[in-house]
């Protein structure tokens, strides 16, 4: 008999990587991964850079290095962070193996069984994932179109407090969430720091989608309006860079910074030492305005195509977000579609989504799904959207000849 931990009792394997396996036959238009499109990877680049330094620098790229990461890196870091208003020192600087590890590590420093943790209906998987594996109590507040329900956060603070549930962290994906595509509005990221400070809680600010803004203008940063060190930053060169590298970072007050080095110790000893050293090149001799800039332009057309198909073809009953950036469009069905069970009939259309229940803490959200335009071409936007419209508009029609109505 495997006698698991009691930790292990909540895990659940993501619903998307399962749902993946049928999501590769080739004749499926799939708008499910959330993955960056590999056409925007800098092949060349990081051949010549890996080359190098396999053969000229192989002590630095292929020995163990420190836990926190390369200091070239946290120092290239530290000037990368300025431009998006984060004024920080390399030491409140720690590399993790892509921002996921971060999410794990946070977990591992704040949560205990039972303590309180917020975040929006609905998150980021892989985050309700990573603070699962700590059994803390995750509060899901409702996300409206310019960020979290804030007055419905602060409600659920005080009734976490009372009935026994310790706050510790609200979790947030401010810039062109996964899933919605929601970016906050400055008012409220102001708001949500004030409630942090009154409250004494910290904000975990996870940024991977930040640097993919297609139209629209930059807000600031949370962690940029912080004056009392309540901010975390999880940022990633996945979507910017190649997500392969699997190099991220977390970026906090030092006391924060020390506990997460001293727990990643015990995780990995240190991250990969050659990623790293690639990602140190890319900052300091690719030109990176310019390459952000050439995927702006890549995922914007993408995205414009995908915006204009879904009010081509979706029938008037559906809803859907309008996203200035990232990777995702969001979209909202009548209530009593399901869309886990709709996707058998998808399937069948040779289209595939992401159904959006999973990203919801409290199990809700049956009727909505998520989109990404990320892998697609114009072509297979276009027909792909066709295709789900099709699906919806049958599905919405057999629920009508069930209901009677
Ligand atoms: C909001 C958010 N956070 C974190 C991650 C994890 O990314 P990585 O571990 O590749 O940095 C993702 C990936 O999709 C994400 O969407």
């Amino acid at each position: 008999v495997l006698r698991f931990a009691e930790r292990t009792k909540g895990a659940r394997r993501s619903a998307i990587r399962e749902l993946l396996k049928y999501t590769e036959q080739p004749e499926v238009i799939s708008f499910a991964g959330g993955l960056p499109d590999p056409a925007t990877f800098p092949l060349d680049f990081l051949a010549k850079v890996a080359q190098e330094e396999i053969l000229h620098n192989a002590v630095k790229s292929l020995q163990y290095t420190t836990t926190e990461g390369k200091r070239p890196l946290r120092e290239a870091l530290v000037r990368w962070l300025a431009e998006e208003g984060i004024h920080t020192t390399m030491d409140r600087i720690v590399i993790t193996n892509g921002s996921q590890q971060g999410l794990d590590l946070l977990g591992r420093a704040f949560l205990d069984e039972g303590d309180a943790v917020f975040v929006s209906l609905p998150t980021y998987l892989g985050a309700l994932q990573a603070f699962q594996a700590y059994r803390p109590t995750i509060v899901g507040i409702p996300l409206e179109n310019d960020g979290m329900d804030l007055a419905f956060l602060r409600r659920a603070i005080r009734e976490a407090r009372r009935s026994g549930h310790e706050p510790k962290l609200i979790y947030v994906v401010p810039d062109f969430q996964n899933p919605t595509g929601i970016t906050w509005s400055k008012e409220k990221r102001a708001e949500l720091l004030k409630i942090a400070g009154k409250e004494d809680l910290l904000i975990v600010e996870d940024i991977p989608y930040r640097w993919l803004r297609y139209k629209g203008e930059h807000i600031p940063t949370i962690a940029s309006l912080d004056e009392e060190g309540r901010v975390i930053v999880l940022l990633t060169f996945s979507k910017i860079l190649a997500a392969g590298l699997r190099v991220g970072a977390l970026v906090g007050p030092e006391e924060v910074v020390n506990m997460v080095v001293t727990l990643k110790q015990g995780a990995d000893l240190c991250g990969p030492s050659l990623t790293q050293r690639l990602v140190v090149r890319f900052l300091t001799e690719y030109d990176v305005h310019a390459h952000i800039a050439r995927l702006c332009q890549h995922y914007k057309v993408k995205l414009e195509t995908m915006l204009q198909a879904l009010s081509q073809y979706m029938p008037e009953e559906a809803e859907w977000t309008k996203p200035e950036g990232g990777l995702f469009v969001w979209v909202k069905l009548p209530e009593g579609v399901d869309t886990a069970k709709m996707l058998e009939r998808a399937l069948a259309h040779k289209v595939a989504y992401v159904p959006g229940q999973p990203f919801f803490a409290d199990g809700s959200g049956q009727n909505t799904m998520r989109l990404s335009f990320a892998l697609a071409t114009k072509e297979e936007l276009k027909e792909g959207i066709r295709r789900l419209g099709a699906v919806v508009k049958e599905e919405i029609a057999a629920l009508s000849v069930i209901r009677g109505s």
